[in-house]
């Protein structure tokens, strides 16, 4: 019961649509932020190869969605290539045969860097947010559900904002969106702390870093 609880939760990022190394730094992010009981109880689920790492399998969504039809239609996909330093992305929207696509060329992220960028901005300048992110209490909708809420609100105010179908997008698009998308990395690993903080300890919130 408790393995497919952290199953479903492991599949949430998914649903964002962040891609494999998005899902590698909400987890690195996450794993800083376990209370002492949580971070007992995930590093006994997770499997020995990944050497009590959660960011070491929280791509496996990533990776299987492309074996199964499902997974693969009715969201956000994207195809990458990577080319020395550059990583060239492909990413479509759609439920039919002909998505829409996008496609960018940007610098492959030093992901382990970028998780300890975003942790200092969470301890320096998103501390007293960091509460109402987390906040999830005595609410009877879904936490994800808001969540979900914020993504599909900033999807259309900014991912896909002023991009035409079919074009490649530029460095300009890329780092005009980089600090939303890197708060909404900060955003994640603080919930999923919080998540699996309250579902294994009595304590709430996410512990103090
Ligand atoms: C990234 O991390 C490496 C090793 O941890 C470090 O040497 C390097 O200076 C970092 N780069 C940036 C841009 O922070
Ligand atoms: C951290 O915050 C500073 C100041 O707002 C910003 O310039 C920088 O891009 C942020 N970095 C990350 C990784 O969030
Ligand atoms: C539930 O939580 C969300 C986000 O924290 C908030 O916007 C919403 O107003 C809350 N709903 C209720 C009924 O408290």
């Amino acid at each position: 019961m408790i393995s497919s609880t952290l199953l479903v939760l492991l599949l949430i990022p998914t649903v964002l649509g962040w891609g494999k190394e998005g899902h590698y730094v909400v987890c690195k992010i996450t794993q800083e932020y376990l209370s002492e009981d949580a971070l007992f109880a995930v590093k006994q689920l997770l499997p020995d190869s990944a050497h009590g790492d959660l960011a070491a399998l929280c791509s496996w969504p990533d990776e299987i969605r492309f074996h199964y039809q499902y997974c693969r239609d009715c969201h956000d996909s994207d195809g990458r290539k990577h080319k020395g330093t550059f990583v060239l992305v492909t990413f479509c929207w759609g439920c039919t045969s002909a998505p829409t696509c996008w496609f960018y060329r940007r610098p492959r992220w030093k992901l382990d860097n970028s998780s300890l960028a975003i942790q200092r901005n969470i301890t320096d300048i998103w501390s007293n947010d960091v509460s109402i992110w987390e906040h999830c209490a005595h609410n009877y909708t879904a936490c994800p559900y808001w969540y979900a809420s914020e993504s599909v609100s900033l999807a259309c105010k900014f991912a896909y904002r002023n991009t035409t179908p079919g074009s490649t997008l530029k460095d300009e698009y890329f780092l005009s969106r980089l600090p939303i998308m890197e708060k909404r990395l900060a955003q994640g690993g603080v919930r999923l702390a919080a998540i699996l903080n309250r579902i294994f300890t009595s304590k709430t919130g996410i512990a103090q870093a």
